[in-house]
């Protein structure tokens, strides 16, 4: 997962706006000559934290309690879009999406790390039938979204994404996504 993230933020140009961002485990994987890097957590716990840990590396970033699903900014006006193991969480992903496509200029990238739901069906079926329990365990967190297919209602995804698996977490949220989605 690591290497996953710091490959893909690697990548990030120009204005930035990281969706879902957490206690900040994106922050130092930023290419330092960023534009500008906008961090949005809807959680105030979660953001006290990210806050802090963003004085401890010494990183300029501004940030928002905002969910995704409602972004107060203006449309066209971000180069890239970061959301890394958000839209298993976030209530209403379509909504988020249509935001994040919104705030993207044409040709912007979101930049993705997702969980999703398992190509082989048993595992599928095993994801199916614990969303429930793992959501009451992991902060609303749906293991079996189909994610990628959501993405591609929205975006431009094409062949570049990739699989990985997540190692050393539970069998129901292993299959990973990771790439870009074009405007
Ligand atoms: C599994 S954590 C991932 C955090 C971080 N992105 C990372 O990669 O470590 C899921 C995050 O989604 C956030 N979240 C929940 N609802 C959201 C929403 N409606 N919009 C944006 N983020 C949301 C949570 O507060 C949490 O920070």
């Amino acid at each position: 997962m690591a290497a996953l993230r710091r490959e893909l933020l690697a990548t990030a140009e120009g204005r930035v706006l990281e969706i879902g961002a957490g206690t900040g485990r994106n922050i130092t994987g930023y290419p330092a000559e960023l534009t500008e890097l906008m961090l949005t957590e809807p959680d105030p716990a979660m953001l006290r934290r990210l806050r802090r840990r963003l004085q401890r590396v010494h990183r300029a970033a501004a940030t928002l309690c905002t969910g995704a699903e409602t972004l107060p900014f203006e449309s066209d006006s971000f180069d890239t879009v970061v959301g890394t193991l958000v839209l298993c969480t976030v209530p209403d992903p379509d909504a988020a999406l249509r935001e994040v496509r919104r705030v993207l200029r044409l040709g912007g990238r979101l930049l993705f790390i997702e969980h999703v739901r398992a190509d082989d069906p048993e595992l599928a079926r095993r994801q199916d039938r614990w969303v429930r329990t793992w959501r009451a365990i992991a902060a609303g967190c749906h293991c079996n979204r189909a994610t990628l297919a959501l993405l591609d209602e929205h975006f431009d995804v094409g062949p570049t994404y990739r699989t990985a698996d997540w190692r050393g977490m539970p069998s129901i949220v292993r299959p990973l996504i990771c790439g870009q989605a074009v405007k």
